[in-house]
């Protein structure tokens, strides 16, 4: 069975993958800070026949990184890194008139340099891998300029080239970056408060990494909503 390590697996986008995937008989490495949460969400997972390991811990820890992916090897390898975890830098959201420096440099830790700490870690296994891939969790606030979002979407941009880099770098392997667009999750509440516009559900944009997974696309950028055209 193929192998994948997602980051911030215990709710929203990193669990529905984690599910979609365990359907389709994926052996999982999962991960986020608070252990009661990832221990519901890897209960859940099991209940598909799946194997999965949940390990708690901050994706901005080397040594959690190595675990991930030492947990992996144990299952058998990897063949899929999900950077997914993430953090917003303020919650809520503010000007960049205000951003604290600590909030920035923690965006800039979590969503870009753990991102790549794991992908270094798990390299020699996804180069192994027949079909290694790395999914990097985008944002529209990488390429466009919302108020306020400015330190998030900057990390998101940073991570952004970081894929698109490391697609070059690595010819075998696919590197996708995927903007989800927006979603009813407890990140997007954290950071605009009270916006309780309609916004889909993770599980609705599953179907766009599915189809990565499926066609494995050349490396390279890709949004939600045209992954989805035709699903
Ligand atoms: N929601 C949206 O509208 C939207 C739009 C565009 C892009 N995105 C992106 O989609 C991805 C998933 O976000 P989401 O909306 O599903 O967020 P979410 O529901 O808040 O889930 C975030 C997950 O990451 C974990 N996490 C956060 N910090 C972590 C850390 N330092 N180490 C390990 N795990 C950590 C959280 O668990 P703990 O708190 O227990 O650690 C949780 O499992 C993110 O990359 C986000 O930037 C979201």
């Amino acid at each position: 069975m193929p192998v994948a390590i997602i980051t911030g697996a215990s709710k929203g986008l990193g669990r529905a993958l984690a599910e979609a995937l365990a359907a389709r008989g994926w052996d999982l490495v999962l991960d986020a800070r608070g252990a009661g949460a990832l221990e519901e969400a890897a209960g859940a997972v099991t209940r598909h026949g799946t194997r999965v390991t949940a390990l708690p811990g901050r994706v901005t820890d080397g040594t959690h990184r190595a675990e991930l992916v030492a947990a992996a090897w144990r299952l058998g390898g990897v063949d899929l890194v999900v950077s997914n975890a993430s953090a917003l830098g303020a919650e809520p959201l503010v000007p960049l008139a205000e951003l604290p420096p600590a909030g920035l440099r923690r965006a800039l830790e979590v969503n870009v340099v753990a991102a790549l700490g794991l992908v270094q870690e798990a390299l020699p296994l996804l180069l192994a891998s027949p079909a290694g891939a790395v999914i990097t969790v985008s944002s529209d606030a990488a390429a466009e300029a919302y108020g306020t979002w400015g330190g998030y979407g900057a990390s998101k941009a940073a991570l952004d080239q970081l894929a698109a880099v490391l697609g070059v770098e690595e010819p075998g392997l696919r590197v996708w970056a995927v903007d989800p667009g927006d979603m009813a999750t407890d990140l997007y509440a954290a950071a605009v408060p009270g916006d309780d516009g309609p916004r889909p559900a993770p599980a609705a944009v599953v179907p766009a990494f599915l189809r990565l997974l499926d066609e494995r696309p050349a490396s390279g950028r890709y949004a939600a909503p045209s992954l989805l055209e035709g699903r």
